[in-house]
Protein backbone atom coordinates (compact mmCIF):
# COMPACT_ATOMS: atom_id res chain seq x y z
CA UNK A 1 0.00 0.00 0.00
CA UNK A 2 1.70 3.67 -1.17
CA UNK A 3 1.31 6.40 1.07
CA UNK A 4 2.41 9.61 0.97
CA UNK A 5 5.00 8.94 3.67
CA UNK A 6 7.36 6.40 1.08
CA UNK A 7 6.20 8.55 -2.56
CA UNK A 8 9.14 9.87 -3.49
CA UNK A 9 7.78 12.30 -5.20
CA UNK A 10 6.37 13.31 -1.52
CA UNK A 11 9.69 13.30 -0.64
CA UNK A 12 11.27 15.21 -3.49
CA UNK A 13 9.13 17.96 -2.74
CA UNK A 14 9.89 18.45 0.21
CA UNK A 15 13.94 18.31 0.04
CA UNK A 16 15.07 22.06 -0.71
CA UNK A 17 15.97 21.08 -4.31
CA UNK A 18 12.38 19.81 -4.68
CA UNK A 19 10.99 22.80 -3.02
CA UNK A 20 12.62 25.28 -5.46
CA UNK A 21 11.04 23.16 -8.38
CA UNK A 22 7.74 22.93 -6.95
CA UNK A 23 7.70 27.01 -6.49
CA UNK A 24 8.81 27.65 -9.86
CA UNK A 25 5.88 25.26 -11.45
CA UNK A 26 3.11 26.80 -9.00
CA UNK A 27 2.63 23.10 -7.55
CA UNK A 28 1.14 23.36 -4.07
CA UNK A 29 3.19 21.66 -1.31
CA UNK A 30 0.92 19.78 0.37
CA UNK A 31 0.00 19.99 3.93
CA UNK A 32 0.65 16.77 6.15
CA UNK A 33 -2.40 16.10 7.68
CA UNK A 34 -3.44 15.62 11.32
CA UNK A 35 -4.74 11.54 11.26
CA UNK A 36 -6.30 10.08 14.04
CA UNK A 37 -4.21 8.09 16.96
CA UNK A 38 -6.05 6.33 19.65
CA UNK A 39 -3.95 8.37 22.77
CA UNK A 40 -4.67 11.75 20.63
CA UNK A 41 -7.00 14.16 21.82
CA UNK A 42 -10.28 14.90 19.76
CA UNK A 43 -8.78 18.06 19.06
CA UNK A 44 -5.51 19.76 19.02
CA UNK A 45 -6.37 23.26 20.48
CA UNK A 46 -9.25 25.34 21.44
CA UNK A 47 -12.77 25.39 19.89
CA UNK A 48 -14.57 28.66 19.25
CA UNK A 49 -18.31 28.02 19.22
CA UNK A 50 -21.15 30.48 18.22
CA UNK A 51 -24.48 30.18 16.84
CA UNK A 52 -27.71 32.14 16.34
CA UNK A 53 -30.29 33.26 18.89
CA UNK A 54 -30.39 31.32 22.11
CA UNK A 55 -32.03 28.19 21.14
CA UNK A 56 -28.52 26.89 19.89
CA UNK A 57 -28.73 22.64 21.12
CA UNK A 58 -26.09 21.31 18.66
CA UNK A 59 -23.86 23.82 20.44
CA UNK A 60 -24.36 23.28 23.72
CA UNK A 61 -24.11 19.78 22.55
CA UNK A 62 -20.65 20.64 21.30
CA UNK A 63 -19.75 22.50 24.51
CA UNK A 64 -20.55 19.31 26.49
CA UNK A 65 -18.53 17.18 24.07
CA UNK A 66 -15.27 18.96 23.95
CA UNK A 67 -15.45 19.78 27.74
CA UNK A 68 -15.61 16.23 28.40
CA UNK A 69 -13.11 15.93 26.29
CA UNK A 70 -10.43 18.76 28.39
CA UNK A 71 -10.70 20.92 24.84
CA UNK A 72 -10.53 24.68 25.90
CA UNK A 73 -13.64 26.79 24.54
CA UNK A 74 -12.02 29.83 23.03
CA UNK A 75 -12.69 33.79 23.44
CA UNK A 76 -14.65 34.73 20.06
CA UNK A 77 -13.36 38.66 20.93
CA UNK A 78 -9.40 37.51 20.99
CA UNK A 79 -6.71 36.72 18.27
CA UNK A 80 -5.36 33.31 19.25
CA UNK A 81 -5.36 30.24 17.61
CA UNK A 82 -8.31 27.62 17.21
CA UNK A 83 -8.30 24.39 16.41
CA UNK A 84 -12.21 24.44 14.98
CA UNK A 85 -14.93 26.64 14.67
CA UNK A 86 -18.38 25.54 15.36
CA UNK A 87 -21.71 27.61 14.38
CA UNK A 88 -24.97 26.14 15.29
CA UNK A 89 -27.84 28.03 12.48
CA UNK A 90 -30.54 25.28 13.22
CA UNK A 91 -32.48 28.18 14.22
CA UNK A 92 -32.20 30.24 10.84
CA UNK A 93 -35.78 31.53 10.38
CA UNK A 94 -34.71 33.16 6.68
CA UNK A 95 -31.78 34.55 4.45
CA UNK A 96 -31.20 37.43 6.94
CA UNK A 97 -29.97 35.32 9.47
CA UNK A 98 -26.97 33.73 7.48
CA UNK A 99 -25.29 37.11 8.22
CA UNK A 100 -24.77 35.13 11.80
CA UNK A 101 -22.51 32.17 9.37
CA UNK A 102 -20.26 35.16 8.18
CA UNK A 103 -20.13 36.70 11.78
CA UNK A 104 -19.03 33.70 13.61
CA UNK A 105 -16.61 32.45 10.70
CA UNK A 106 -15.14 35.07 8.88
CA UNK A 107 -13.34 36.90 12.13
CA UNK A 108 -12.21 32.77 13.18
CA UNK A 109 -10.33 32.28 9.77
CA UNK A 110 -7.63 33.79 10.02
CA UNK A 111 -7.03 31.92 13.33
CA UNK A 112 -7.41 28.63 12.11
CA UNK A 113 -4.64 26.13 12.42
CA UNK A 114 -3.22 23.95 10.39
CA UNK A 115 -5.78 20.41 9.88
CA UNK A 116 -8.21 23.08 11.61
CA UNK A 117 -12.06 22.10 11.22
CA UNK A 118 -15.33 24.49 10.80
CA UNK A 119 -18.34 22.65 11.58
CA UNK A 120 -21.62 24.34 10.08
CA UNK A 121 -24.85 23.22 11.53
CA UNK A 122 -28.23 23.89 10.45
CA UNK A 123 -31.99 21.77 9.46
CA UNK A 124 -32.57 19.44 6.62
CA UNK A 125 -34.20 22.06 3.94
CA UNK A 126 -36.73 19.79 3.18
CA UNK A 127 -38.51 19.89 6.53
CA UNK A 128 -38.21 23.59 6.77
CA UNK A 129 -41.72 25.04 7.43
CA UNK A 130 -41.48 27.82 5.36
CA UNK A 131 -40.10 28.82 2.04
CA UNK A 132 -37.94 31.36 3.56
CA UNK A 133 -36.50 28.72 5.97
CA UNK A 134 -35.82 26.45 3.14
CA UNK A 135 -33.83 28.89 1.26
CA UNK A 136 -31.53 29.97 4.20
CA UNK A 137 -30.49 26.45 5.35
CA UNK A 138 -30.17 24.93 1.62
CA UNK A 139 -27.83 28.20 1.68
CA UNK A 140 -25.76 26.29 4.39
CA UNK A 141 -24.90 24.22 1.16
CA UNK A 142 -23.34 26.65 -0.90
CA UNK A 143 -21.84 28.72 1.68
CA UNK A 144 -20.10 25.36 3.52
CA UNK A 145 -18.48 24.46 0.46
CA UNK A 146 -17.11 27.59 -0.66
CA UNK A 147 -15.68 28.34 2.63
CA UNK A 148 -13.88 24.96 2.19
CA UNK A 149 -12.59 26.07 -0.73
CA UNK A 150 -11.11 28.84 0.90
CA UNK A 151 -9.01 26.88 3.76
CA UNK A 152 -5.61 26.02 3.63
CA UNK A 153 -3.39 24.21 5.59
CA UNK A 154 -5.37 20.86 5.57
CA UNK A 155 -8.23 22.31 7.25
CA UNK A 156 -11.88 21.19 6.11
CA UNK A 157 -15.31 22.52 6.51
CA UNK A 158 -18.31 20.37 6.73
CA UNK A 159 -21.65 20.66 6.95
CA UNK A 160 -24.36 18.77 9.60
CA UNK A 161 -28.04 19.14 8.73
CA UNK A 162 -29.64 17.89 12.30
CA UNK A 163 -33.39 16.69 12.12
CA UNK A 164 -35.76 18.32 14.81
CA UNK A 165 -35.71 15.81 18.01
CA UNK A 166 -32.45 14.18 16.55
CA UNK A 167 -30.28 16.51 18.48
CA UNK A 168 -29.09 13.90 20.91
CA UNK A 169 -28.07 11.55 17.74
CA UNK A 170 -24.95 14.01 16.65
CA UNK A 171 -22.10 13.52 19.22
CA UNK A 172 -20.47 10.63 16.79
CA UNK A 173 -20.46 13.02 13.57
CA UNK A 174 -19.00 15.86 15.83
CA UNK A 175 -16.60 13.59 17.29
CA UNK A 176 -15.51 12.30 14.04
CA UNK A 177 -15.74 15.63 12.04
CA UNK A 178 -13.18 17.13 14.97
CA UNK A 179 -11.30 14.94 14.99
CA UNK A 180 -8.09 13.20 12.55
CA UNK A 181 -10.68 11.02 11.64
CA UNK A 182 -12.25 13.27 9.25
CA UNK A 183 -8.59 14.28 7.62
CA UNK A 184 -9.62 13.76 4.08
CA UNK A 185 -13.68 14.86 4.62
CA UNK A 186 -13.93 18.47 3.21
CA UNK A 187 -16.93 19.78 1.45
CA UNK A 188 -19.54 17.62 2.42
CA UNK A 189 -22.90 17.52 3.68
CA UNK A 190 -24.10 15.16 6.57
CA UNK A 191 -27.47 14.54 7.85
CA UNK A 192 -28.28 13.28 11.13
CA UNK A 193 -31.78 12.33 11.79
CA UNK A 194 -33.76 9.94 14.48
CA UNK A 195 -32.95 6.49 14.49
CA UNK A 196 -34.92 4.04 12.03
CA UNK A 197 -37.11 2.52 14.47
CA UNK A 198 -37.57 5.19 17.13
CA UNK A 199 -35.00 3.52 19.57
CA UNK A 200 -32.61 6.18 21.23
CA UNK A 201 -28.65 5.99 20.50
CA UNK A 202 -26.60 3.34 22.18
CA UNK A 203 -23.30 5.46 22.94
CA UNK A 204 -19.76 3.48 23.70
CA UNK A 205 -18.52 2.90 27.00
CA UNK A 206 -14.97 4.03 25.43
CA UNK A 207 -15.09 6.74 22.22
CA UNK A 208 -11.58 4.74 21.14
CA UNK A 209 -13.58 1.43 21.09
CA UNK A 210 -16.70 2.66 19.77
CA UNK A 211 -17.20 -1.22 17.94
CA UNK A 212 -15.92 -3.45 20.51
CA UNK A 213 -17.79 -6.58 20.57
CA UNK A 214 -19.24 -6.24 16.81
CA UNK A 215 -18.69 -8.76 13.83
CA UNK A 216 -17.83 -7.18 11.00
CA UNK A 217 -17.05 -8.76 7.12
CA UNK A 218 -15.14 -6.74 4.84
CA UNK A 219 -14.92 -7.99 1.51
CA UNK A 220 -11.90 -7.31 -1.03
CA UNK A 221 -10.24 -7.23 2.07
CA UNK A 222 -6.95 -8.57 0.90
CA UNK A 223 -5.16 -5.80 0.11
CA UNK A 224 -6.31 -2.01 -0.48
CA UNK A 225 -8.51 0.55 0.52
CA UNK A 226 -10.53 -3.16 2.22
CA UNK A 227 -7.27 -4.41 4.03
CA UNK A 228 -7.47 -0.54 5.37
CA UNK A 229 -10.91 -0.80 6.23
CA UNK A 230 -10.37 -4.29 7.70
CA UNK A 231 -7.64 -2.77 9.98
CA UNK A 232 -9.20 0.66 11.12
CA UNK A 233 -12.81 -1.51 12.10
CA UNK A 234 -10.53 -3.56 14.04
CA UNK A 235 -8.37 -1.11 15.62
CA UNK A 236 -12.24 0.18 16.88
CA UNK A 237 -12.68 -2.90 18.35
CA UNK A 238 -14.46 -5.27 15.76
CA UNK A 239 -13.58 -8.87 15.22
CA UNK A 240 -13.19 -8.80 11.59
CA UNK A 241 -13.90 -11.77 8.97
CA UNK A 242 -12.12 -10.49 5.86
CA UNK A 243 -13.64 -11.65 2.30
CA UNK A 244 -11.69 -11.61 -0.72
CA UNK A 245 -11.20 -13.98 -3.75
CA UNK A 246 -9.22 -17.82 -3.68
CA UNK A 247 -6.50 -16.09 -5.81
CA UNK A 248 -5.50 -13.58 -3.33
CA UNK A 249 -5.70 -16.01 -0.47
CA UNK A 250 -2.24 -15.22 0.58
CA UNK A 251 -2.54 -11.69 1.63
CA UNK A 252 -6.15 -12.28 2.70
CA UNK A 253 -4.77 -15.16 5.38
CA UNK A 254 -2.07 -12.05 6.45
CA UNK A 255 -4.49 -9.61 6.80
CA UNK A 256 -6.69 -11.87 9.03
CA UNK A 257 -4.28 -13.33 11.11
CA UNK A 258 -2.82 -9.83 11.77
CA UNK A 259 -6.12 -8.61 13.06
CA UNK A 260 -6.78 -11.79 14.91
CA UNK A 261 -9.66 -12.55 12.73
CA UNK A 262 -11.11 -15.10 10.17
CA UNK A 263 -10.55 -15.11 6.36
CA UNK A 264 -12.90 -16.03 3.88
CA UNK A 265 -12.30 -17.21 0.50
CA UNK A 266 -14.99 -16.24 -1.76
CA UNK A 267 -15.91 -14.40 -5.00
CA UNK A 268 -18.33 -11.91 -4.42
CA UNK A 269 -20.05 -12.97 -7.65
CA UNK A 270 -20.98 -16.19 -6.87
CA UNK A 271 -24.98 -17.07 -5.89
CA UNK A 272 -24.03 -18.59 -3.01
CA UNK A 273 -21.43 -16.14 -0.86
CA UNK A 274 -23.77 -14.25 0.75
CA UNK A 275 -25.43 -17.42 2.60
CA UNK A 276 -21.37 -18.39 2.91
CA UNK A 277 -21.00 -14.89 4.62
CA UNK A 278 -23.65 -15.52 7.09
CA UNK A 279 -22.85 -18.74 7.72
CA UNK A 280 -19.41 -17.95 8.78
CA UNK A 281 -20.28 -15.31 10.61
CA UNK A 282 -22.86 -17.23 13.05
CA UNK A 283 -20.68 -20.50 13.11
CA UNK A 284 -17.21 -18.72 14.12
CA UNK A 285 -18.56 -15.83 15.51
CA UNK A 286 -21.74 -16.08 16.47
CA UNK A 287 -23.26 -13.09 14.87
CA UNK A 288 -22.59 -10.40 12.17
CA UNK A 289 -23.06 -6.64 12.86
CA UNK A 290 -20.99 -4.59 9.68
CA UNK A 291 -20.64 -5.62 6.03
CA UNK A 292 -18.58 -3.58 4.16
CA UNK A 293 -19.51 -4.14 0.64
CA UNK A 294 -15.35 -2.62 -0.31
CA UNK A 295 -14.32 -4.76 -3.22
CA UNK A 296 -14.56 -3.78 -6.94
CA UNK A 297 -12.78 -4.12 -10.08
CA UNK A 298 -12.58 -1.43 -12.77
CA UNK A 299 -12.19 -2.38 -16.81
CA UNK A 300 -11.71 1.42 -18.01
CA UNK A 301 -12.50 1.40 -21.87
CA UNK A 302 -14.22 3.81 -23.81
CA UNK A 303 -17.70 2.57 -24.24
CA UNK A 304 -17.61 2.78 -28.10
CA UNK A 305 -14.81 0.04 -27.75
CA UNK A 306 -16.94 -1.97 -24.30
CA UNK A 307 -17.98 -5.11 -25.09
CA UNK A 308 -20.57 -6.97 -23.35
CA UNK A 309 -18.66 -9.22 -21.06
CA UNK A 310 -16.29 -6.67 -20.01
CA UNK A 311 -19.38 -4.45 -19.39
CA UNK A 312 -20.77 -7.52 -17.18
CA UNK A 313 -17.86 -7.91 -15.08
CA UNK A 314 -17.97 -4.28 -13.83
CA UNK A 315 -21.70 -4.34 -13.46
CA UNK A 316 -21.36 -8.25 -11.81
CA UNK A 317 -18.75 -7.65 -9.20
CA UNK A 318 -19.52 -3.82 -8.52
CA UNK A 319 -23.44 -3.46 -8.20
CA UNK A 320 -25.50 -6.65 -8.34
CA UNK A 321 -23.15 -9.04 -5.90
CA UNK A 322 -24.36 -6.26 -3.21
CA UNK A 323 -27.65 -7.00 -4.33
CA UNK A 324 -27.45 -10.59 -3.90
CA UNK A 325 -25.40 -10.93 -1.15
CA UNK A 326 -27.97 -8.20 0.50
CA UNK A 327 -30.58 -11.03 0.29
CA UNK A 328 -28.71 -13.79 2.68
CA UNK A 329 -27.43 -10.38 4.82
CA UNK A 330 -30.43 -8.91 5.12
CA UNK A 331 -32.54 -12.23 5.27
CA UNK A 332 -33.32 -14.25 8.33
CA UNK A 333 -30.44 -15.19 10.68
CA UNK A 334 -28.11 -12.54 9.22
CA UNK A 335 -27.23 -9.17 10.33
CA UNK A 336 -28.80 -8.09 13.59
CA UNK A 337 -30.86 -5.67 14.31
CA UNK A 338 -29.36 -1.94 14.76
CA UNK A 339 -26.87 -3.45 12.15
CA UNK A 340 -24.96 -1.44 9.56
CA UNK A 341 -24.14 -1.80 6.17
CA UNK A 342 -21.45 0.60 4.44
CA UNK A 343 -20.98 0.43 0.35
CA UNK A 344 -17.96 1.67 -1.08
CA UNK A 345 -19.28 4.19 -4.40
CA UNK A 346 -16.56 6.46 -5.76
CA UNK A 347 -16.35 9.71 -7.29
CA UNK A 348 -16.64 8.69 -10.63
CA UNK A 349 -20.14 7.46 -9.62
CA UNK A 350 -21.04 11.02 -9.08
CA UNK A 351 -19.38 13.00 -11.75
CA UNK A 352 -18.92 10.58 -14.40
CA UNK A 353 -15.22 10.13 -15.98
CA UNK A 354 -14.26 9.27 -19.80
CA UNK A 355 -13.25 5.63 -20.67
CA UNK A 356 -14.89 4.78 -17.20
CA UNK A 357 -18.86 4.64 -18.20
CA UNK A 358 -19.09 0.52 -16.90
CA UNK A 359 -17.33 1.71 -13.31
CA UNK A 360 -19.52 5.25 -13.14
CA UNK A 361 -22.60 3.28 -13.96
CA UNK A 362 -21.66 0.46 -10.84
CA UNK A 363 -20.75 2.82 -8.60
CA UNK A 364 -23.82 5.61 -8.91
CA UNK A 365 -25.83 2.56 -9.39
CA UNK A 366 -24.63 1.79 -5.22
CA UNK A 367 -25.59 5.45 -4.66
CA UNK A 368 -29.16 4.63 -5.67
CA UNK A 369 -28.97 1.41 -3.91
CA UNK A 370 -27.53 2.74 -0.72
CA UNK A 371 -30.47 5.44 -0.75
CA UNK A 372 -33.61 3.41 -1.51
CA UNK A 373 -32.43 0.62 0.77
CA UNK A 374 -32.15 2.93 3.78
CA UNK A 375 -35.49 3.98 3.48
CA UNK A 376 -36.52 0.31 3.14
CA UNK A 377 -39.73 -0.26 6.01
CA UNK A 378 -38.14 -3.12 7.11
CA UNK A 379 -34.61 -2.19 7.10
CA UNK A 380 -35.48 0.84 8.87
CA UNK A 381 -37.79 -0.96 11.34
CA UNK A 382 -35.21 -3.45 12.34
CA UNK A 383 -32.87 -0.07 12.86
CA UNK A 384 -29.92 -0.76 10.40
CA UNK A 385 -28.07 1.95 8.66
CA UNK A 386 -27.12 1.92 4.98
CA UNK A 387 -24.51 4.20 3.70
CA UNK A 388 -22.07 4.82 0.94
CA UNK A 389 -18.35 6.32 0.75
CA UNK A 390 -17.33 8.04 -2.30
CA UNK A 391 -13.56 7.91 -1.86
CA UNK A 392 -11.88 10.56 -4.86
CA UNK A 393 -8.12 9.85 -5.86
CA UNK A 394 -6.69 7.33 -3.10
CA UNK A 395 -2.91 6.18 -2.87
CA UNK A 396 -3.49 2.62 -3.58
CA UNK A 397 -1.75 0.09 -5.95
CA UNK A 398 -4.51 1.25 -8.10
CA UNK A 399 -4.11 4.57 -8.70
CA UNK A 400 -0.38 3.74 -8.36
CA UNK A 401 -0.24 2.52 -11.88
CA UNK A 402 -1.75 5.69 -13.41
CA UNK A 403 0.94 7.28 -15.40
CA UNK A 404 3.07 9.62 -13.86
CA UNK A 405 1.31 13.22 -15.24
CA UNK A 406 -1.99 12.15 -15.01
CA UNK A 407 -1.70 10.97 -11.61
CA UNK A 408 0.03 14.31 -10.35
CA UNK A 409 -3.41 15.90 -11.59
CA UNK A 410 -5.93 13.48 -10.23
CA UNK A 411 -3.97 13.64 -6.52
CA UNK A 412 -3.82 17.16 -6.62
CA UNK A 413 -7.27 18.30 -7.95
CA UNK A 414 -8.72 19.05 -4.37
CA UNK A 415 -9.02 21.53 -2.29
CA UNK A 416 -6.34 19.48 -0.07
CA UNK A 417 -4.06 19.35 -2.93
CA UNK A 418 -3.09 15.69 -2.51
CA UNK A 419 -4.05 12.18 -2.56
CA UNK A 420 -5.79 10.42 0.45
CA UNK A 421 -4.99 7.83 1.90
CA UNK A 422 -6.31 4.70 2.41
CA UNK A 423 -7.07 5.24 6.11
CA UNK A 424 -8.94 7.95 5.21
CA UNK A 425 -11.81 5.93 3.61
CA UNK A 426 -11.56 3.06 6.29
CA UNK A 427 -12.42 6.03 8.89
CA UNK A 428 -15.55 7.43 6.89
CA UNK A 429 -16.43 3.25 6.92
CA UNK A 430 -16.10 3.14 10.49
CA UNK A 431 -18.02 6.52 11.71
CA UNK A 432 -20.59 4.94 9.85
CA UNK A 433 -20.65 1.52 11.85
CA UNK A 434 -20.70 3.03 14.68
CA UNK A 435 -24.10 2.35 17.02
CA UNK A 436 -23.70 5.60 18.13
CA UNK A 437 -24.11 6.80 14.87
CA UNK A 438 -27.66 5.33 14.43
CA UNK A 439 -29.37 8.22 13.28
CA UNK A 440 -27.21 8.66 10.30
CA UNK A 441 -28.65 6.58 7.20
CA UNK A 442 -29.04 6.67 3.62
CA UNK A 443 -25.93 8.94 3.31
CA UNK A 444 -23.28 9.48 0.62
CA UNK A 445 -19.98 10.87 1.98
CA UNK A 446 -16.60 11.90 -0.54
CA UNK A 447 -13.69 11.15 1.20
CA UNK A 448 -12.42 13.53 -1.91
CA UNK A 449 -10.44 16.51 -0.10
CA UNK A 450 -13.03 18.17 -1.69
CA UNK A 451 -12.28 17.21 -5.71
CA UNK A 452 -12.40 19.49 -7.67
CA UNK A 453 -14.04 16.62 -9.90
CA UNK A 454 -18.09 16.02 -9.74
CA UNK A 455 -20.24 17.90 -7.12
N1 LIG B 1 -8.20 3.59 -5.13
C1 LIG B 1 -9.02 4.60 -5.38
O1 LIG B 1 -8.58 5.74 -5.60
C2 LIG B 1 -10.52 4.39 -5.36
C3 LIG B 1 -11.31 5.49 -5.65
C4 LIG B 1 -12.69 5.35 -5.63
C5 LIG B 1 -13.27 4.12 -5.30
N2 LIG B 1 -12.48 3.05 -5.05
C6 LIG B 1 -13.17 1.79 -4.70
O2 LIG B 1 -12.65 1.30 -3.48
C7 LIG B 1 -12.73 -0.14 -3.46
C8 LIG B 1 -11.36 -0.72 -3.16
O3 LIG B 1 -10.46 -0.23 -4.14
P1 LIG B 1 -8.87 -0.47 -4.09
O4 LIG B 1 -8.24 0.73 -4.68
O5 LIG B 1 -8.48 -0.91 -2.72
O6 LIG B 1 -8.75 -1.65 -5.15
P2 LIG B 1 -7.78 -2.92 -5.18
O7 LIG B 1 -7.85 -3.42 -6.57
O8 LIG B 1 -6.45 -2.58 -4.60
O9 LIG B 1 -8.50 -3.96 -4.18
C9 LIG B 1 -9.74 -4.54 -4.49
C10 LIG B 1 -9.85 -5.89 -3.77
O10 LIG B 1 -11.11 -6.45 -4.13
C11 LIG B 1 -10.90 -7.81 -4.45
N3 LIG B 1 -11.90 -8.30 -5.40
C12 LIG B 1 -12.02 -7.97 -6.71
N4 LIG B 1 -13.00 -8.69 -7.28
C13 LIG B 1 -13.50 -9.49 -6.31
C14 LIG B 1 -14.52 -10.47 -6.29
N5 LIG B 1 -15.21 -10.79 -7.39
N6 LIG B 1 -14.77 -11.11 -5.13
C15 LIG B 1 -14.07 -10.83 -4.01
N7 LIG B 1 -13.10 -9.91 -3.97
C16 LIG B 1 -12.81 -9.25 -5.12
C17 LIG B 1 -9.51 -7.86 -5.06
O11 LIG B 1 -8.96 -9.15 -5.04
C18 LIG B 1 -8.77 -6.84 -4.19
O12 LIG B 1 -8.20 -7.48 -3.06
C19 LIG B 1 -13.29 -0.54 -4.82
O13 LIG B 1 -14.67 -0.74 -4.73
C20 LIG B 1 -12.97 0.67 -5.69
O14 LIG B 1 -13.83 0.76 -6.79
C21 LIG B 1 -11.11 3.15 -5.08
Amino acid sequence: MASLRNDPYAALLSSPLGKRVVDSLGLPQPTKLRRYAVDAPVLDGAALIGGLGEDTPIADRAKALLETEGVEIGDPFDTLPVAAVIVDLTAMAGPADLERLRAVVAPSLKRLTSSGRVIVVGRPWESARTVEQAAAHRALVGATKSIAKELRAGATANLVLVAERAEDNVEATLRFLLSGRSAYVSGQVIEVGGTGNGDSLLLPDDWTQPLAGKVAVVTGAARGIGAAIAEVLARDGATIVAVDIPAAGQALAGVANRLHGTALQADVTAADTGERIVDHCHLRHGRLDIVVHNAGITRDKLLANTDEARWASVLDVNLLSILRMNEAILGEGGISDHGHLVLVSSIAGIAGNRGQTSYGASKSGVIGLTQALSRDSAVQARGITVNAVAPGFIETEMTGSIPFATREVGRRLNSLQQGGLPIDVAETVAWFSQDANAGVTGQVVRVCGQSLIGA
